[in-house]
């Protein structure tokens, strides 16, 4: 039988437990609604833990966003960051504000940078916006005249890949290789992308890097962990694998018409060449990599449309050259890259990759008012150093405004359907307003080659990593922080078209 003593003792833990709990709730809540009062900053959420906040973000991002923001936007916190979550509603305050900062906000959350505070960053020698001239370099470096001079090399990059894929392929691994070369030779030194070991190398790098940010990097930055010390000597070998190229070409006085050498000559150091690559990688590899197998994937689980793009694409490279008993390699020479992505050249084409887009971008959009002072975005009080999220879900896979959302059918952007003007701003897969994608067309370029190549190659079939067939593809994964390869495994099996 227990003694009055134990249940003495357990009803006085028992009361301690729910007086601290209580004590942090109430804590947390005179936080967040301190600047909820004085500041008339949203209501804070009730899905949250004691002093860590809003866990459930982080295993599901999207079913937390989309509860937390039912009744209008939300105060949360993770840890020590003060976050605010808005609803549809509010994307086009989300998305035009110009006052936010947009790659602080990602390095913040995808839990890359140790502190939010700029002036300690640039003392370190962090700086992944090259004091606000990165963009102005990629610009520059996605000239169309620079892309076409640089086609020869693309296309044969583009076409060794595809002509020696072997008769089962996972996309998800070797187009996606195939883009990180041709992304590199184009933002980063083509000196690089010629040595497929070295550019395996930096991509096997840039992988894990990619993977290294975790709940806890982001919840204490500050905290020099293991993930942390492991995410340095990355990027030590990053840099190295940099440096030694730059240095090669700087001792051997080789002047090459290449970013690396546009670099060199404005001036950067090794370092500040390095976090440019870093950043645009980071930008343009994984979504251009991922959904260019994701439409391969898309079509070959659709056959009425891969027998439709087929036909538009050879239609197209006929116009150009219409001797068909040279190989597409060949026949492709002569278009250049406005004729890729020139509106209406490819229009079926076009409409597959903006439904894949659509079905697959699922993903939380992030911006940090790092401007030193409380602002005011559409009548949402956001606090200095807050985070404000926002999830392409809630236009991309909402009922109100795309019948069926998550079915693949690109007929629904067709003439006289035109889902995507339902409403205004429902379509951010290249972003929108403030922040629009800077390499849309170099991916969009990239994209259309890939597929150009693999559907006049190959019939290809969608299969599991078993080779045995499958007719549709898993279910679109709503809850995942970035655009990720489908669980489980879709592979492609190709046979070669005479
Ligand atoms: C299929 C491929 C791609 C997709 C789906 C995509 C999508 C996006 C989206 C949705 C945004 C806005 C994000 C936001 O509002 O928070 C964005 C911005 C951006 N993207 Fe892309 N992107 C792709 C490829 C690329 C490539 C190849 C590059 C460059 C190499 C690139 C560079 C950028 C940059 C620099 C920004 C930020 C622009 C700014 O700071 O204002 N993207 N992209």
């Amino acid at each position: 039988m227990d003694s009055p003593i134990k249940h003495a003792a357990f009803f006085f833990s028992t009361l301690l437990t729910a007086a601290i709990v209580l004590a942090f709730t109430f804590w947390k809540r005179k936080i967040l609604q301190k600047s909820a009062n004085s500041l008339s900053a949203p209501r804070p959420t009730s899905i949250a833990y004691p002093i860590l906040g809003s866990l459930q973000y982080f295993s599901r991002h999207w079913d937390f966003l989309r509860s937390a923001t039912k009744n209008g936007p939300v105060s949360y916190h993770l840890a020590s960051h003060k976050c605010i979550a808005v609803p549809v509603e509010n994307r086009q305050q989300f998305f035009s504000d110009s006052r936010t900062s947009f790659a602080l906000a990602y390095a913040v959350m995808l839990g890359a940078t140790p502190s939010m505070n700029k002036d300690f960053l640039s003392s370190m020698g962090f700086d992944i916006t090259l004091g606000g001239r990165s963009n102005k370099f990629l610009v520059a470096l996605m000239r169309k005249e620079r892309i076409n001079d640089n086609l020869p090399i693309l296309y044969s990059y583009a076409d060794q890949c595809i002509s020696g894929l072997s008769a089962q392929t996972n996309p998800f691994e070797t187009i996606y290789a195939t883009i990180f070369r041709l992304t590199v030779n184009t933002i980063a030194s083509s000196s690089i992308a010629s040595s497929p070991a070295i550019c395996a190398a930096l991509g096997e790098i840039f992988h894990e890097l990619d993977q290294s940010g975790t709940p806890f990097t982001i919840l204490f930055p500050w905290f020099m962990g293991w993930e942390r010390i492991q995410r340095f000597y990355l990027m030590k070998k990053f840099y190295n694998i940099m440096t030694a190229a730059i240095d090669e070409r700087r001792k051997e006085g080789r002047n090459e018409d290449d970013p690396m050498q546009y670099f060199i000559d404005a001036g950067l150091s090794s370092m500040e060449i390095t976090q440019f690559t870093l950043a645009a990688l980071f930008a343009g590899i994984a979504n251009t990599g991922i959904v260019a197998a994701y439409i391969l994937c898309d079509l070959a689980t659709h056959p009425e449309y891969l027998a439709q793009v087929r036909e538009e694409l050879d239609g197209f490279v006929s116009s150009f050259n219409q001797d068909e008993s040279i190989p597409l390699s060949t026949r492709i020479q002569s278009i250049t890259y406005e004729d890729w992505i020139a509106t209406g050249n490819l229009p079926i084409l076009d409409r597959c990759l903006t439904e894949t887009l659509r079905l697959r971008i699922a993903t939380p959009l992030h911006r940090l008012n790092d401007s030193g002072k409380d602002i005011e975005i559409g009548g949402i009080l956001m606090p200095r150093d807050t985070i404000m999220t926002f999830h392409t879900s809630f236009m991309h896979h909402n009922e109100d405004f795309y019948t069926e959302p998550l079915k693949w059918d690109p007929e629904r952007f067709s003439e006289g359907r035109e889902e995507d003007k339902s409403a205004p701003m429902s379509f951010c897969g290249w972003g929108l307003g403030r922040h629009q994608c800077l390499g849309q067309k170099f991916a969009k370029f990239e994209i259309f080659l890939l597929t150009a190549l693999m559907v006049s190659s190959y019939d290809m079939q969608a299969v599991n990593k078993d080779g045995l067939p499958i007719t549709e593809m898993p279910p679109v994964e709503l809850n995942n922080t970035v655009i990720s390869p489908p669980n489980p495994a879709v592979h492609l099996k190709l046979l070669a078209r005479s």
